[in-house]
């Protein structure tokens, strides 16, 4: 009758061990699935010492040696809690020197010899009957042999390791792994403290089973305490963490939507909703395109986009997507925008501050020009009040003010190209290469003449020939390097100006005379502030070189010191009318509002 309760108890911790791994499978559950195990069977080796009236003792001898098994490997299992610990928590990496792989493995083979001696005469030679008291039945007990001391040694050893198990615990920084490890060794100590004292007769042998399922409770409930715990703390780290993420998403200046892998939007944060004016509620879960239409995004073409907003704001941004993939199945898709409206702002301010400074330049030498005529028209003028009209005077008049004009209107056209482009038409994208080129060389003259110095056009190219750029651009583009060009001439030095067709290009060729630039310099030709001049901006040529660039063109520099310079300018021939839009620049992209 005992029998059969003692088996039933000693099932118990068995079932928990069964369930452990069912709620988590890491190398601390197993353990412990292992060490209720182990709990188990020692209780069902001492169950069937009652098990007299039922089998042979030559039976119950042969169970109780194979089970002693749960008692003798619990030592090693205490060894690898301490291992474990210490092995996975820097705090603890002290006790290394006690913990460690070595350790382990020769405790290990310590409990499998005390194992094999347990089926020789020299762990177990037989078994006395004790009678019946008045606290238990009858019941047998093992005759220990000489060798029983490596089973008293192997108890020895496991309150050793328990003892340091416990040490290693409290200084853990995990208060969870703190609590539940005390639990562990100090349920570990008082089932075995009961084994020894049931085992020395002081209490019925009987007497350890209640407490080692008293013991399995305490670590089952111990554990859920801990993973329960242990997963409400990284419920309450993980929302902060991702509050934390959407904050820091919200206030990143990028425009930000992610989109999951049906397309639709998940996430948008405040930059985007701010430039767009829309609402994040009304764009959550639904389908990409939709954005897409609705602000018509130019996403695929990789460029600026000019968007302005309806407060009349303007701003250039750039579109991209990249792929976050999480894992297998959850594959994200970020749909940002950087914002290069600052850059944008930059940059136009760098292209007036050196045009200005041209401007001005220029300025003083086109007054000089400008009052020549002016002189002559003053006079005819005076003869005209003085005499009778004489239409012979009439049109040298009409040829001086013709002058004044072309030249004003040149200079009008650098200074403000916005409003000379707002008179005409998209046809100001094309331009007649030579025709401006005169232009440019008609706005230089005065100067040129006033220091002694040439500038002559050698033109190849077959009449009007065209190509895409904006008047203004390709006018400032000429007067930079026509302008450095005479700055390194000295006196009675000469500018050509070859222009010719190359492949599918216009060529154009500044060729001067002059001092040339050192091979040291040559490598930062093009760099923004790279100048010697006194008066200098440094800023001309990488103007030119980007402009040039983002009219598809190219533009090279030659130089020899002492020698002359040669700027070459490539850019493509245009064969139709240039009626389309101009995308790479702000001015002509298309506003989404
Ligand atoms: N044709 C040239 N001959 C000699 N040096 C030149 C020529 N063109 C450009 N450079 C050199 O390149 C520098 C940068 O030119 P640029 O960007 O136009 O700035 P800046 O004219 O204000 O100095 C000049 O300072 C000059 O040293
Ligand atoms: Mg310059």
């Amino acid at each position: 009758m005992e029998f059969i309760l003692l088996i039933a108890i000693s099932l118990i911790p068995a079932i928990v061990a069964a369930s452990l791994p069912f709620y988590s499978k890491t190398e601390v559950t197993k353990a412990l699935s292992l060490f209720l195990m182990f709990l188990c069977l020692w209780q069902i080796d001492i169950a069937f010492l009652y098990a007299y009236e039922f089998f042979s003792e030559t039976l119950i001898g042969t169970v109780f040696r194979l089970f002693r098994i749960g008692p003798i490997m619990i030592m090693p299992l205490m060894y690898y809690f301490g291992y474990y610990l210490v092995k996975n928590n820097p705090e603890v990496k002290g006790y290394k020197w006690f913990f460690n792989r070595t350790g382990f493995y020769v405790l290990l083979s310590f409990s499998i010899i005390v194992y094999l001696v347990n089926f020789t005469n020299l762990g177990v030679t037989g078994y006395t009957v004790v009678p019946e008291t008045d606290i238990a039945p009858q019941h047998l007990i093992p005759i220990y042999g000489t060798l029983n001391s490596t089973f008293l040694i192997n108890i020895l050893l496991v309150f050793i390791n328990t003892f340091f198990l416990l040490n290693v615990t409290v200084k853990l920084n995990d208060h969870y792994f703190k609590v539940f490890y005390t639990k562990l060794a100090f349920g570990a100590v008082f089932v075995f403290l009961n084994g020894i004292i049931s085992g020395f007769g002081v209490l019925p042998l009987y007497f350890s089973s209640f407490n080692s399922i008293l013991v399995a409770i305490l670590l089952f409930l111990g554990f859920f305490e801990m993973q329960s715990n242990k997963l409400n703390d990284a419920n309450t780290r993980l929302s902060k963490q991702s509050s934390l993420l959407e904050t820091i998403m919200n206030i990143n200046p990028n425009y930000l939507v992610v989109l999951n892998k049906d397309h639709h939007m998940i996430r948008l944060n405040d930059s985007i909703c701010h430039l767009l004016s829309i609402k994040k509620e009304d764009m959550l879960c639904k389908d990409f395109s939709k954005l897409k239409q609705d602000f018509a995004l130019m996403i695929e073409d990789n460029s600026l986009q000019r968007i302005m907003r309806p407060t009349g704001e303007v701003h250039f941004v750039q579109w991209g997507f990249k792929d976050l993939e999480l894992n297998d199945e959850e594959n994200y898709t970020l749909f940002y925008g950087v914002d290069f409206t600052n850059q944008k702002e930059n940059e136009e301010l760098l292209l007036s501050t050196e045009k200005t400074k041209v401007v001005g330049e220029l300025a003083a030498s086109i007054a000089h020009e400008i009052r020549n005529p002016l002189t002559t028209v003053r006079g005819f003028i005076q003869l005209l009040s003085e005499r009778n009209i004489n239409s012979e005077h009439e049109h040298i008049i009409l040829d001086e003010i013709d002058r004044i004009d072309e030249v004003l209107k040149e200079l009008l056209l650098l200074a403000k190209p916005e409003a000379a482009i707002s008179q005409t038409n998209p046809d100001d994208l094309k331009i007649d290469v030579m025709q401006e080129i005169s232009n440019v060389k008609l706005l230089f003259e005065p100067v040129a003449h006033e220091q002694n110095k040439q500038i002559s056009i050698i033109n190849k190219l077959p009449d009007h020939t065209f190509t895409k750029m904006q008047k203004s651009h390709f006018k400032q583009v000429m007067i930079n390097t026509v302008k450095n060009s005479l700055e390194a001439l000295s006196t009675n030095g000469c500018i050509k100006i070859k222009i010719d067709a190359f492949e599918e290009c216009v060529r154009i060729r500044i060729i001067d005379n002059g001092k040339g630039i050192s091979r040291k310099r040559m490598s930062r030709i093009g760099e923004p502030y790279f100048t010697n001049k006194e008066k200098g901006t440094g800023i001309g040529l990488a103007i030119c070189f980007k402009l040039i660039k983002d009219y598809e063109g190219k533009m090279t520099v030659k130089s020899k010191q002492g020698w002359g310079t040669t700027v070459t300018v490539l850019l493509p021939k245009s064969e139709r009318l240039a009626g389309d839009q101009e995308r790479k620049h702000g001015d002509g992209a298309p506003v989404p509002f």
